[in-house]
Parts: C-alpha cells; structure tokens; sequence
C-alpha cells in the first residue's frame, strides 16, 4: 500500500518536468514571524531535519526587527508548543540553517538584502506566508532583484473567493512567473489517506471493476470537524465552510475517488486528470445545497451579529461521463459535528432478493471505506451469514494504515519536501482551480437559506432530505 500516488508520480519518469529542475538551494520563507510559521512550518522543518531531508539554508523574511537568536528562540518555542519532542541535536542542526532578513514588504531595499542574503543561490524556493494580498507585491520584489527566474513560490490558500478572483490573482502571479515556478498549497494533498486512495483504485485489479455506476448506489463524501472556529472568526466569517474546505480540501477527495486512471506517472498527466473530471462535472446544483449554522457561531469574537456565513454545508455533486452518469457524490462538512472524521465513502447497489427473503429492504448494501483522518484506514462492509444471527448482516473487515506500516509523514513535511525537490504532483494546478470553482460557483451565486443546528450534532435536517432517495447518511466509520 505504500508507495500510493507518490509512486504513482515517482514511477522513474518522475516529477521533475520543471525548468527550475533540481533541490532547492535556500529556502526563503517570507512571514517567518507569523501565525502558520509558528504552528506548523517550523514543526515541519523540524522533522524533515530529523528524517536527514533538509539540506539548504532557510532564509526568514519578515519586517519585525528581531536578532537571529530571537528567530531560533521562536523556532524552539514553536515547536516545543506542537507537542513534538525536541532533540537537542536535531535542533542544533536545523538552527544552524537560519538566517534572517528583515525589512518593509514595499520597500526595493528588502529584496536586494534578501538576494545578497541568498549568497547566490540559483534555484531558491520561495515560500509566501503572507496573506494574498501581498503576493504579488512581493512576487514583483523579489522580480525586481532579479532572483526569480529559476525560483519556485509556493503560496497558500485561498485561491480566490470565486472564480473570477482566482483568475485575477492568477493573473497578477503569471505577470512575472510562469505557471510551472507556482506550487500553490492545498495540505489535503499532503495527506496519505488520499495519497492511499488513488493507489488502492489503480494497483488492485478488485477494486477497479466494480469502481463505476455499474456497480455503485452513490458517494458519500463526509469531513467532520468538532471543534469550532474560537479564535478564527475574523477570518472564518466572510469565508464559510463551502469556501475553507470544499471548493479545496474536500474537491482533492472527490478527485482521488472519482477521476480516470492517469495514462503517465508525470505531474501534469496526473492533473489533467484531476481537471478533466472537473470539467465532465456539472455545476452544482443550489437546489440540492443545504447551508447550516450551528448555534452560538455569531457570540464568537469577529463574526458578525448578523451573520449568514455558514459552518456548515453538505451538497450534491454529479459526473457526467462514462464512469459516473447517475452516480450522485454527496459531500458534507461541518464545524462543531460529534466527531473528527474525515472519510469518503462508496455504497453499492443493492443485490437482488434472491427469493429466500434473506436480504429485505433494511439490509445495508456493501459499503467501501476509505478514511483520511484523524488517521488512515480502510473498511470493506460485506453482507454474510454469521453462526449466531437467524439472517445475514452487515460484517467488516478493517485495515488500520497505522497498524501497517505507520501513519507517515504530517502532510506539511510532505508538501515542504516535495517544494524543495521540485515534485509538482503535490500541488494544485491554476485550471485545476478554476474548473473546481466553476463547479461550485452557482451556490456562491445562490445560497439557500442558513439553517441552524445545535453544536455536537449533525447538522440541519435539511441535510437529511438530500440523501433521503439513497438510505440516508452513513454515520462515519469511527
Ligand atoms: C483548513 C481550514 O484549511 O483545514 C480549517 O481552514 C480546517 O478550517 C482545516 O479546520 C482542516 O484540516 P485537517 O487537516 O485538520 O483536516
């Protein structure tokens, strides 16, 4: 199981079909000093030090005028405060690595200091973690010292608000970059669960058959979060659920379990794929979007009293090609749900009676699992005959990825290494944008009405009806 779609990218062919081919040779990390830095990227950086994967400078940029001992103070602090253990060696070495740049984002002077800081490096990795509305500012910077033609950026959602923002800040990007120096971050792309799914459908010739509308009722797509928005609602209220996790994270899933077989291992191959169910997918449909809210959401500090953003949504989505005609993909989110679950799910047909009345209408039909977080997984739910029930029921058979070989690296790791050694596969493309937000657009357009929930629950009723015609939603496998 383990190679997954890495090895499906990594087949020899490889990845490295870029002009800026190569390591990287210093890793720039504009914003070094803010919030993501802190909880994630020197964490990562971190472990990829540990595992002996890091093997340039970094260069932190940022405007705060700290000491290079204030940087490695932040860095220890920060990732002591993830919980992961600290080895003084380990953290020797990464601290070793880095180097700082301080100065004003608008001022030319920044970006000349950072190129002299850069000791002449030729194929920099330049990571923004700075809101989008700097990107371009600091794009054209860094333009403007003449350090950015063999760079890659890598740069963080969102994408836009809709699709024709995501084109306008394509547009602004590709006004100094080509498209292949831009490795635009989606960190479900980073997770091995769905790394997983693609593997388990193209390298099990089981799978691959009954994988069609032959043979599948319907998809159930289900990302449950349990915890709320605390202190993000500044910037979770104007963005909702649909926009932080659908029109992204949850669009990957959907990708992994419904896109055709690549014809090559290379990147691009992989997707175009990806794009190419996009496009064969409709516009989803507002009459069958249902927005919830779960109660207490406008007391959180920077929503609006007024606020109709929502926290929730669930959605139908439908495929029109060979594969999936009929088919619906059902996807649901929401914050504050009873659990953390992330998981896409395949219900298939049901079999025929068979005149004994063994099987009736009740019976669950077979049922394929494949669980992304909080960790990796796959159930395989069967109808059987079992010694101690007068009928046949549901039996499952499960694999726990942990139990197989571990978890695997955090998705940052991955999406940071695969950065730093030029592997595009793990990176959202700008047409793979934009046919995902052509997709959702109308229920941006046409929001149907907020409906609230109570915290710890599943949502709105609404929800319900929407799956109503399919057995309902299958409670996701814990
Ligand atoms: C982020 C969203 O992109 O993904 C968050 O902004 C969400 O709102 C998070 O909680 C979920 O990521 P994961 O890896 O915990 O599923």
């Amino acid at each position: 199981m383990r190679s997954a779609a890495q090895g499906l990218a990594a087949d020899g062919s490889e990845e490295r079909t870029v002009a800026q081919d190569g390591n990287a040779d210093v890793l720039v990390i504009f914003g070094i000093t803010g919030n993501l830095a802190k909880v994630m990227t020197f964490r990562s950086l971190y472990r990829l030090e540990a595992r002996g994967l890091l093997d340039c400078p970094i260069l932190g940029v940022a405007y705060e005028d700290w000491t290079i001992d204030q940087l490695v103070e932040r860095a220890r602090s920060s990732i002591a405060a993830t919980g992961e253990p600290l080895d003084e060696a380990v953290f020797a070495r990464l601290a070793a690595r880095l180097a700082y740049v301080h100065g004003d984002f608008d001022d030319a002077a920044t970006y000349e200091r950072v190129a002299t800081a850069m000791g002449g490096a030729t194929t920099p990795v330049f990571y923004l973690e700075v809101p989008p509305a700097l990107f371009s500012r600091v794009v054209a910077g860094l333009a403007g010292a003449d350090v950015t033609a063999n760079a890659r950026f890598v740069i963080e959602k969102p994408f836009g608000h809709d699709l024709a923002s995501a084109r306008e800040l394509a547009a602004d990007l590709h006004r100094h970059l080509d498209e292949s120096q831009i490795f635009r971050i989606d960190h479900y792309l980073g997770k091995m669960g769905l790394e997983e799914i693609l593997y388990l459908r193209f390298a099990n010739t089981m799978l691959e058959p009954v994988w069609n509308r032959n043979y599948v009722e319907c998809v159930q797509i289900t990302m449950a979060e349990d915890i709320s928005v605390s202190d993000r609602g500044h910037f979770y209220d104007p963005v909702g659920a649909l926009r932080d996790v659908v029109v992204n994270h949850l669009m990957q899933v959907f990708a992994a379990v419904a896109m055709e077989a690549p014809s090559h291992g290379d990147p691009e191959t992989i997707k175009d794929m990806e794009t190419a169910l996009f496009r064969s997918t409709a516009d989803a449909d507002p009459r069958r979007y249902v927005r919830g809210q779960f109660d207490g959401y406008r007391e959180i500090d920077g929503v609006a009293a007024d606020s109709t953003t929502e926290t929730y949504c669930a959605l139908q989505l439908e495929v029109d090609n060979w594969r999936w005609a009929g088919v619906p993909f059902f996807i649901r989110t929401g914050k504050l749900l009873p659990m953390r679950q992330t998981e896409a799910r395949l219900i298939f047909k049901r079999p025929p009676n068979l005149g004994f009345g063994q099987f009736d209408a009740t019976r669950e039909p077979d049922q394929l699992v494949m669980r992304i977080d909080p960790s990796t997984g796959l159930r395989v739910q069967l109808n059987a005959h079992r010694a101690d029930t007068p009928r046949p029921g549901a039996v499952t058979l499960d694999l726990r990825f942990s139990e197989e070989g571990g978890e695997g690296p955090t998705p940052y790791e991955v999406l940071l290494h695969a950065a730093l050694t030029g592997r595009r596969a793990r990176f959202s493309r700008q047409d793979t944008v934009e046919a995902a937000w052509r997709v959702i657009q109308p229920l941006l357009d046409h929001p149907s009405p907020i409906r609230p929930y109570a915290p710890k629950t599943w949502g709105p009723a609404e929800a319900d009806a929407l799956v109503a015609d399919v057995g309902g939603w299958r409670k996701p496998w814990r």
